[in-house]
């Protein structure tokens, strides 16, 4: 049976709030409430459509005057876009974009961008530091686990969705160190904790990141570093539509196709609200994997 959205057996039980936002003391008292409305250092991957443009559209509207928004992709019209509409939400910010290949982006490059976006300000004038990884890709859903010979694939595969990652949060976390409160966002997914056939590529790449994720914030947890991944559940976007259409196994390509049928398919907006909701409430300790059906 394929379940995207959250089962009981999945969810996790209430845990305790622990440190984060609030300074490095890490006591059980502390929040992991984050405050958006202040002046903000805001890096947000995958943002030129999807799940990702309506995150950063929703994060950059509470920031204060002066805040910095960088959008990466591909597509620069989809980042244009993107990039046009938090303007209209929020005249206040200044936001960069840069059309790139997270494939196979190197680390000097990533740290060029970020360069880059911050001009000449100095980085203790932010208040908040925050990525949101959001890029990912399902890769080739039209073969099976045991046919999957082809290592460039895999490398390929694994660039976009783990590799650069891990770089990309590495350069982002020694740029804004000075930064006292530094938020990472990991955009996981349920298929990172159950087998989906069709998906191997995504479930392996989902599992391997979250870990990486987790493995930081065990390490970071005294540093000022936040980090939460967030499941975002079955969102209409044109990562579904292609499961739906090319998903070499039939109960996937059902299992959407009747989500979207009975309209029970998520909007980035409802998953939007949800992740915001779960941010400033501080529903999460650091490095817990979170889903959309957990609140
Ligand atoms: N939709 C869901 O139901 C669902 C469920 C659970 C988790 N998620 C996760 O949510 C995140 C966003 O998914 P989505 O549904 O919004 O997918 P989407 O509509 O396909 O968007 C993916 C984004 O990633 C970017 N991207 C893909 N390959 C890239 C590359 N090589 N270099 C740079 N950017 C690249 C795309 O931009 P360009 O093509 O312009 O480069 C696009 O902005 C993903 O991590 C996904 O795994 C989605």
């Amino acid at each position: 049976m394929i379940i995207f959205c959250s089962i009981a057996l999945l969810k996790k039980p209430p845990t305790l709030s622990l440190p984060i936002m609030a300074s490095s003391a890490t006591t059980e008292s502390a929040t992991t409430a984050v405050n958006l409305e202040q002046v903000a250092y805001f890096l947000v991957t995958g943002a030129s459509r999807g799940i990702g443009a309506k995150m950063a559209i929703e994060t950059a509207r509470k920031f204060k005057p002066g805040s910095v928004v960088v959008l990466l992709a591909r597509s620069a019209s989809g980042l244009e876009s993107t990039r046009s509409e938090i303007l209209t939400v929020n005249p206040h910010v200044t936001v960069v974009t840069s059309s790139v290949d997270l494939a196979t982006a190197s680390k000097e490059l990533l740290n060029e961008i970020v360069e880059k976006s911050l001009g000449k300000q100095p980085v203790d004038r932010f208040g908040l530091a925050c990525v949101i990884h959001n890029v990912g890709t399902v890769g080739n859903i039209g073969r099976k686990a045991a046919e999957l010979d082809d290592r460039a694939e895999w490398e390929q595969y694994f660039g976009t969705n783990l590799f650069t990652v891990a770089v990309l949060n590495s350069c982002f976390l020694r740029k804004f160190q000075p930064v006292p409160n530094k938020l990472v966002i990991n955009i996981t997914s349920k298929a990172c904790l159950v087998p989906f056939q069709s998906m191997t590529y995504y479930c392996a790449g989902k599992a391997a990141r979250e870990m990486y994720f987790r493995v930081l914030a065990e390490e970071e947890a005294s540093a000022g570093v936040t980090v939460l991944n967030y499941s975002p559940g079955p969102v209409d976007t044109e990562m579904t539509v292609d499961l739906q259409a090319n998903s070499n196994a039939p109960a996937i390509r059902d299992y959407f196709k009747n989500l979207r049928d009975t309209t029970t398919i998520l909007t980035t907006e409802q998953t939007t609200a949800k992740f915001l909701h779960i941010l400033e409430n501080g529903l999460f300790k650091s490095g817990d994997h979170v889903d959309y059906y957990d609140h």
